[in-house]
């Protein structure tokens, strides 16, 4: 039996808004569908999941400060300031666990500013342009990253 890891999802700025942005970018689900799926992937990979979104820059730093004891691995997907901010990069460097970024559109393959990721270089994986099956594959290299740093 595989063992059970505590993943923490978190959604930034704007996402509670899914349901209503670009279908063409972002899909027709509502956050809480999106997080329903994530929820069937998770049980699928023996993981544990945890949800956070907010659109305020410093809760989502103080969050990550205080995953250290809380989570096995991250899964984030911080929305607009994935493309500027420093102050998110540098909080999941000092949460320093496993953390793979998500974004349900293809980032690379749309305005400049956005193929720019602060956080990618902390990250041991990237999925984008994938909608929600996007998080499926996150979870799946969030577990094998996990796995593997534990031996
Ligand atoms: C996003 C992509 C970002 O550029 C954008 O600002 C978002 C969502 C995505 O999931 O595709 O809010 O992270």
């Amino acid at each position: 039996m595989a063992e059970t890891y505590r993943i923490d999802v978190m959604h930034g700025v704007n996402l509670n808004m899914l349901g209503r942005r670009d279908p063409e970018h972002y899909g027709t689900l509502t956050l809480l569908q999106l997080e329903q799926h994530i929820s069937e992937y998770a049980a699928a990979l023996d993981l544990e999941v945890r949800f956070t979104q907010t659109n305020a820059e410093g809760e989502f730093v103080e969050h990550l400060h205080a995953l250290r004891e809380l989570a096995d691995g991250i899964v984030l997907n911080p929305g607009a300031w994935t493309h500027y901010s420093w102050a998110i990069r540098d909080a999941l460097e000092i949460a320093a666990l496993p953390a793979v970024e998500v974004h349900l559109s293809d980032v690379k393959a749309r305005e400049p500013w956005r193929r720019v990721s602060v956080i990618e270089e902390l990250c041991v994986a990237s999925v984008a342009g994938r909608g929600v099956e996007g998080y499926r594959e996150a979870l799946q290299k969030l577990r094998a990253a996990i796995e593997q740093a534990r031996g």
